[in-house]
């Protein structure tokens, strides 16, 4: 296990409008699951794009351990030679997932249905977050599981010897939790099926597809439910991956914060069951336009143009919670700069992400002067309008990437510059913030004092 690195704070203050392109990294979720697919699949998968970022590191490690060959070509251009579904070895080593719940999760998945024995853990945020969700679930396809304290990790599994398909509906609003259960059906003999009321991002479904899988999608009345024929032979392919609209959410946010600015953020992944984010500011009044909208590997991808505007504050349907789920952070920040009362409900689940993201946002936004109060599962935002945020404060981030990028975000907007305590997890999702930033004219640093 490395060793704890030094806190780096980091500091952003006001500065000119903001232009220019804003080139994101690509995208996280997609980048996961093509090192697992093509871990999976017989023969050499080629991914262009990939997000070189820790927690995808992290997963291309785990596949390594596990028996794949994982290589960078160049630049965002990675080789993955599959082992093929029931072709993983058992790893000789625990199987470190750093930062990230999506890789740990996923992984687990793939490794319940192989005969055999791994031990997966993380950083001190991970090993906080539960794993029941995919335990319970995972078990019922044979696999046996002992976390600490009953679900956390580290955890020890002992993959199914015989596994058997399964009937399986996910209770929670989670993809990773349903792309395990999808990921460990691939060796289940017989047709398993996922149900799942409310539809969450479905690139593994998408994926699974491209692959070469037996996978059939019904609507239900209120969600879907997925089934997914085991035993599977998964052919390599090329995958795209479209940059990361979640991570374009920091530039964007900025640049409708900051007036004066115009920014264009090229080719961005445009899933419906990502942009919720983008229905939302549009709600409040953000000028934002698509264009040059197309197909990139079977995921819809656009340019979007940005101007700096004057919001007003919305209430967010709960409902809409999958489809921006990593967004609440930032929509936060933008609340508290719009004109009005901005309500957030049905958000239990941002308090086991990276962090608790509910009190972190709600400690953060009091501490640079906005007006907050935290419910059970929300937040209610007071935003100032045109009067603005002071800032002033350091921020703790709690091992939170997007908390971090949030609160540099309202730094650049705020009336006095706003830090955070440690910038390290950054670089779990988008490694070059700070330089894409500062590209655009914002002024990021090491703070004054
Ligand atoms: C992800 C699903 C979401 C999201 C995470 C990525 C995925 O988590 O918050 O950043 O790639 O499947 P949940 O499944 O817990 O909602």
């Amino acid at each position: 296990m490395q060793a704890p690195e030094i806190a780096r704070p980091l500091e952003a203050r006001q500065a000119g409008p903001l232009k220019g392109a804003a080139e994101v990294p690509g995208d996280k979720s997609i980048s996961h699951r093509a090192l697992v697919l093509g871990a999976l699949a017989v023969g050499r998968t080629k991914i262009v794009g990939l997000l070189e970022a820790d927690d995808i590191l992290m997963t291309a490690a785990a596949m390594r351990n596990l028996g794949a060959g994982v290589t960078k070509e160049e630049p965002g251009t990675w080789h993955v030679h599959g082992v093929g579904v029931g072709g993983l070895a058992e790893p000789g080593d625990v199987l470190d997932f750093g930062n990230s719940g999506t890789g740990a999760r996923l992984v687990t998945g793939a490794i319940a249905t192989h005969p055999i024995a791994a031990v997966i853990t993380g950083d001190a945020s991970l090993r906080k977050r539960p794993m029941r969700r995919v335990v319970e679930p995972l078990a019922r396809f044979g696999a046996i599981f002992s976390g600490r304290k009953g679900d956390l990790l580290p955890l020890a599994i002992a993959g199914a010897r015989r596994p058997m398909a399964i009937e399986c509906a996910v209770t929670v609003p989670s993809a990773q939790v349903k792309s395990a259960l999808l990921l460990a059906a691939l060796n289940a003999p017989g047709r398993s099926l996922v149900v799942q009321d409310i539809p969450t991002r479905d690139h593994t479904e998408r994926m699974l597809k491209a692959f070469g899988a037996d996978i059939i999608i019904e609507q239900t009345k209120s969600g879907e439910a997925i089934g997914i024929l085991g035993e599977a032979e998964l052919h390599p392919t090329e995958v795209y991956v479209p940059r990361d609209p979640s991570s374009a959410a920091f530039p964007l946010a900025a640049a409708l914060l900051v007036p004066g600015s115009e920014i264009t953020l090229p080719a961005l992944l445009l899933n419906p069951r990502r942009t919720g984010i983008l229905e939302t500011l549009r709600e409040m009044g953000a000028d934002i336009t698509i264009v040059n909208r197309r197909d990139s590997g079977g995921e819809e991808i656009g340019d979007l143009v940005v101007r700096s505007s004057a919001l007003k504050a919305v209430d967010v349907p709960p409902e809409r919670a999958p489809s921006m789920v990593d967004e609440y952070p930032i929509l936060a920040v933008v609340a508290a700069f719009a004109e009005g009362r901005t309500v957030m409900r049905g958000l239990g689940e941002l308090r086991l992400k990276e962090s608790d993201r509910l009190s972190g946002i709600a400690r953060g936004l009091a501490a640079i002067g906005a007006t907050v109060e935290e419910l059970p599962d929300g937040l209610i935002i007071d935003g100032r309008g045109g009067d603005g945020v002071r800032g002033g404060a350091r921020i703790a981030t709690h091992m939170d990437h997007r908390m971090a990028m949030s609160f540099l975000i309202a730094g650049l907007a705020a009336r006095q510059p706003v830090s955070i305590d440690d910038a390290t997890m950054i670089r779990t999702s988008f490694p070059g913030f700070a330089r894409v930033m500062r590209g655009l004219g914002a002024r990021i640093g090491p703070p004054a004092r």
